[in-house]
């Protein structure tokens, strides 16, 4: 019985879990199912939310008023901590990265309707995050408030019990169903999903590999970020677990022109799945994903194994999509 830490019941989970059977028709290779993610809430929507359950607990436990977060200018994650934050009736400040004076579109656009302070940097003021967290919170110390700082995309070993608690549901939804996937597949970008989902395979007895697409960065970048957040959460939480055979799997193929642009090939996938399933993917996370997995499929990666299944985590970001729907060509 793993004995999870303080946790807020935000996300509406369990979310679905089916078979995309039109897609894994269509592409020829293994049946492709989707755990829908995206469902977890309406403007809250996405995996951060699993994360922050654990999060804002520790703030909340911790007497914290105040939410410090940073991101990209579109991050979904900052939406998810404007909103909640709102909802729980917590401050929240938001370190954004941008080089160029930003659109209020998509999510920036929801983060200043839920209320949230905005600094905006530049991609060289933001090399020095540390400092403008540590800034930050002295602000607000000096002025009697208890800030909380999270890190980018909540990926720390608290947050990694967001995809811990979802691979227990996952394991249901397995059993539910009588099968065994050769791999879980999804979005990595600050690799806290991924870390989790490995772990939560790990104590849950999954037997399934964590297959994950890279959106920025490298495969060597992610193997060193998830060993991090796998140390941390067994330092905090579990010294006798063993991390050793815990050892990230990162595809970086796929990552196009650089963090948050994708190419042709990404936008026509969104046009694709949404008209064939009915599910709407975005360009800077998902999107990338889920042509990085139809790419390796239609190459044979999935191919030969024991088990003719895989499961993609639709981990959300539809309001990227608003931000980039002049790409879409209509
Ligand atoms: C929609 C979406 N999918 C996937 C990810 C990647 O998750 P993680 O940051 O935990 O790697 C993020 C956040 O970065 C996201 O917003």
């Amino acid at each position: 019985m793993i004995k999870y830490p303080e946790r807020l019941n935000l996300a509406q989970a369990p979310t679905p879990f089916y078979p995309l059977e039109r897609l894994s028709e269509q592409l020829g290779g293994p049946r492709i199912w989707i755990k829908r993610d995206d469902l977890t809430g309406a403007a809250t929507s996405g995996n951060k939310i699993r994360k922050l359950e654990f999060l804002l607990a520790e703030a909340l436990a911790n007497g914290c008023d105040t939410l410090i977060t940073s991101g990209g200018v579109q991050s979904n994650h900052c939406r998810s901590v404007a909103l909640l934050g709102a909802q729980l009736g917590l401050k929240v400040h938001l370190l954004l990265r941008s080089d160029i004076e930003p659109k209020p579109v998509g999510n920036l656009l929801l983060d200043q309707l839920a209320g949230a302070t905005i600094s905006h940097y530049s991609l060289d003021e933001y090399r020095g995050l540390n400092k403008l967290f540590a800034q930050w919170q002295d602000h607000y110390a000096k002025r009697g408030s208890k800030a909380y700082a999270i890190p980018t995309g909540g990926s720390n070993g608290t947050g990694m019990w967001g995809y811990i608690a979802a691979a227990e549901e996952l394991s249901q939804d397995f059993q539910r169903n009588a099968m065994m996937p050769q791999a879980i597949v999804q979005a990595t970008g600050s690799g806290g999903t991924q870390a989790g989902l490995m772990m939560g395979c790990k104590l849950h007895g999954i037997d399934t590999r964590v297959k994950a697409y890279a959106v920025c960065d490298n495969s060597d970048y992610f193997t060193r970020k998830v060993h991090r957040d796998l140390q941390q959460w067994q330092s905090q939480y579990s010294p006798e677990t063993d991390i050793s055979g815990l050892v990230a799997d990162t595809c970086d193929d796929y990552v196009g022109p650089a963090y948050g642009i994708a190419g042709e090939e990404v936008f026509e996938t969104i046009k694709q799945v949404a008209a064939l399933e009915g599910i709407l993917l975005d360009p800077v996370y998902t999107g990338k994903a889920f042509f990085g997995m139809m790419e390796d499929i239609k190459k044979g990666k999935f191919s030969g194994q024991q088990s003719n299944d895989i499961v993609f985590v639709h981990t959300g970001g539809l309001f990227g999509l608003f931000a980039q729907q002049h790409h879409l060509g209509y």
